[in-house]
């Protein structure tokens, strides 16, 4: 039986991966890659809808590729490419949008919000069509699994209503995906607000753990995360959002389960819980960042990863256009 194919992508909008991408996306992408025919990319044409820099956007989508590689994604069991490196993405994008109501798009509410966040002057056509880019990436590759958190829902239903919508106008062409939330997916919440979760557009880094931050700025960053004055060492989401955030990192990186750290640390303070966890945190960055380093180090391997990444990925994408274009006449 053939895998099932899995499509992924992830901009190259910082310079470091944070812990909850790493929990929350890329130790499932790690597992996807054996069980699945996965294909991973870094979306830099979607990065340039909201503000960039050139020699920093290159910059990034390097970087962001070479974490991936160095936290376990094998370019030989998955396909890992960048987006502009395949032209079939802008290709089928404006088909798609031929297809896509005006209205259709108004109604996405991730477009609605950046566009408020960005102001009249930054709110371009290319941020209104994103969604139709990111069904294009999709279908391009007869995807049929896309792993997506909440927030990205409404663009997988309008991905599959532009895929049915083709398909009975011009003949069966694209497979239909599904989203589907990764099963074991915990969340990850901001060191310094436990309520918020942790993301790279919070307001201030103190609470956001890079896996690219040096070992001192992390153990900084641990050794001063917002607990509570009850001084108990035990999960409790709701009553203790500081001390449960700090256990499920330690539970998901070390592999041990809560209840084995609790009894681990029980009658001790929060200082001990978070000098073990600084350590176990280090323990998983380290071997990352190392990595990182020496991927960076050598353009030229890495260019030529990508590049391989890139033909595989054309010739997939490819065969999709063609088909396209013969259903529509062109
Ligand atoms: P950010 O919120 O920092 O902008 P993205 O939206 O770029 O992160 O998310 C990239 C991936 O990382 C997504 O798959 C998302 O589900 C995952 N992710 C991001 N933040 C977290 C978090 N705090 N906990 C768990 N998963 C997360
Ligand atoms: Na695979």
């Amino acid at each position: 039986m053939s895998q099932p194919v899995i499509y992924s992508g992830m901009q190259p909008s910082s310079e470091s991966l944070h812990l909850g991408n790493y929990v929350g996306a890329l130790t499932n992408w790690l597992k996807l890659q054996d069980e699945a025919d996965a294909i991973f990319c870094v979306v830099n044409q979607h990065a340039i809808t909201s503000k960039f820099e050139p020699e920093q956007l290159r910059e990034r989508t390097l970087g962001t590729a070479a974490q991936y590689i160095a936290a376990g994604i094998d370019p030989a069991k998955s396909i890992l490419y960048v987006q502009s490196d395949v032209p079939a993405h802008a290709q089928l994008a404006w088909i798609l949008g031929t297809m896509t109501g005006f209205g259709e798009a108004g109604r996405m509410t991730q477009f609605k919000d950046k566009s408020q966040r960005f102001g009249a002057d930054a709110t371009t056509v290319g941020l209104f069509t994103y969604p139709v880019l990111m069904a294009a990436d999709i279908l391009l590759f007869q995807t049929e699994q896309v792993p997506v958190g909440e927030d990205q829902r409404q663009h997988i239903e309008l991905t599959r209503d532009l895929a049915e919508r083709f398909n009975s106008r011009y003949g069966d062409t694209f497979v239909v995906p599904e989203g589907y939330i990764p099963p074991s997916s915990a969340k990850i919440y901001d060191l310094q607000d436990p309520t918020a979760k942790m993301s790279k557009s919070a307001a201030t880094d103190a609470g956001l753990l890079s896996i690219l931050d040096a070992p001192k700025v992390t153990q900084k960053k641990i050794m001063r995360a917002v607990t509570d004055a009850d001084g108990e060492i035990r999960y409790d989401k709701d009553a203790k959002p500081g001390v449960s955030n700090l256990l499920t990192i330690y539970s998901v990186l070390s592999g041990r389960s809560i209840a084995d750290i609790e009894a681990e640390y029980s009658g001790r303070g929060y200082g001990d819980l978070k000098k073990g966890l600084a350590e176990v945190v280090e323990g998983t960055f380290a071997p990352i960042r190392e990595r990182t380093a020496e991927l960076l180090d050598d353009r030229t391997e890495l260019t030529r990863l990508l590049r391989d990444g890139a033909d595989r990925a054309n010739e997939r994408a490819e065969a999709t256009l063609k088909l396209v274009h013969e259903r529509i006449g062109f």
